[in-house]
């Protein structure tokens, strides 16, 4: 298969409130708003290429509207499209959105929305955010910690292997690690690809029956010191950090999770390696080997199992899972004895 997709390059998220959101990723994480365009906020990180990497939308819970990733050539688009179509789903064309050119939407087997563009719009800022550096998109932010960029998403979804295997199979997704839990053959988690980076997509194993659900997305700093700052200044400011530092043991990166105003979990990372080997066989970790936490020490709070829209929100349907294996399954970052 040629390569057809490049990388993340937006996610849009919905919110109850959307100006209360909007208000903490640009006082609290460093984001700016670029556009408002029927009631949709987009924003970005200063070393986002593009217009823009978020799209907080009103919505009636916290939850994914889609994830974009632009595509390598207008060509692979179109065999994107049509290798979607073949796996049998049907997704809908559009000429024009903000910032890209035609684009094309569809709503994969576990209910996820992803967005696939190739023309896009480059950020060119004007004026005092312009910076005096060619390379940067624009003026480093002065907010304590602010990320760079857009990194990756992590959605949940009811089987793991089988989501990976689809989204290698039909776009590329090169598969390179997953969990396993140490008690049963069960996979919790698992990181995909488009390039060089450990995953631009996650996958933990969701144990409701509710479809298209998103763990949490992620942004990157370019250092672990902005990362240690990030977390002393939302301390300072009474946003409370639901896990970390800490570095996990699957990608290497050190990682740092928070809750937008929302409920919605978003993570700041840095580190980690680079991998570059096309043929790559994905690695089998256990939690006891320190997929999630690299140091083995430190147990993981069970309010990180939570995906969004919760699962027995408005729209849910019935669970159908017995408590004390939703237990187990909602529970794949778990460090289950010293390990
Ligand atoms: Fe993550």
């Amino acid at each position: 298969m040629i390569k057809l997709l490049s990388h993340l390059a937006f996610v849009a998220i919905t919110t109850p409130n959307v100006e209360e959101s909007t208000e903490f990723y640009e006082e609290h994480v460093g984001l700016t708003v670029t556009d408002r365009i029927d009631g949709d906020v987009y924003l970005r990180c200063w070393g986002d290429y593009y217009r823009y990497s978020v799209i907080v939308r009103k919505g009636d819970e916290p939850g994914l509207a889609t994830m974009a990733w632009r595509t390598t050539s207008d060509e692979a688009l179109d065999e994107a499209a049509r290798r979607i179509e073949a796996a049998g789903v049907t997704g809908t064309w559009s000429e024009k959105g903000v910032g890209i050119g035609r684009s094309y939407e569809f709503v994969g087997p576990w209910g996820h929305s992803m967005t696939l563009f190739w023309d896009v719009e480059r950020h060119a800022p004007q004026g005092a955010v312009a910076s005096i550096y060619p390379d940067r998109p624009e003026k480093r932010s002065k907010v304590a910690g602010a990320p760079r960029q857009l990194d990756h998403v992590t959605i949940a979804a009811s089987d793991v292997d089988a989501f990976a295997k689809w989204y290698n199979d039909v776009l590329g997704f090169r598969i390179m690690a997953k969990t396993v839990l140490d008690e049963a053959p069960i996979s919790v988690f698992s990181v995909l690809t488009t390039n060089e980076k450990s995953h631009d997509l996650g996958v933990v194993l969701d144990g409701s029956t509710r479809a298209g659900r998103i763990n949490h997305y992620a942004f990157w700093v370019d250092t672990r010191e902005e990362l240690l700052i990030a977390a002393d200044v939302l301390m300072e400011h009474g946003y409370p950090i639901e896990y970390g530092p800490s570095i996990h043991g699957i990608g290497e990166q050190t990682f740092l999770y928070y809750r937008e105003p929302s409920s919605l979990r978003i993570e700041l990372n840095t580190g980690g390696y680079r991998n570059y080997v096309p043929d790559w066989e994905p690695n089998i970790w256990k939690p006891s080997l320190g997929s999630n936490n690299l140091y083995r020490n430190g147990a993981m709070p069970m309010s990180m199992t939570e995906s969004f829209p919760a699962a027995d929100g408005p729209s849910a349907t019935e669970e159908g899972v017995p408590d004390e294996l939703k237990a187990q399954l909602l529970n794949p970052y778990a460090q289950h004895g010293q390990g």
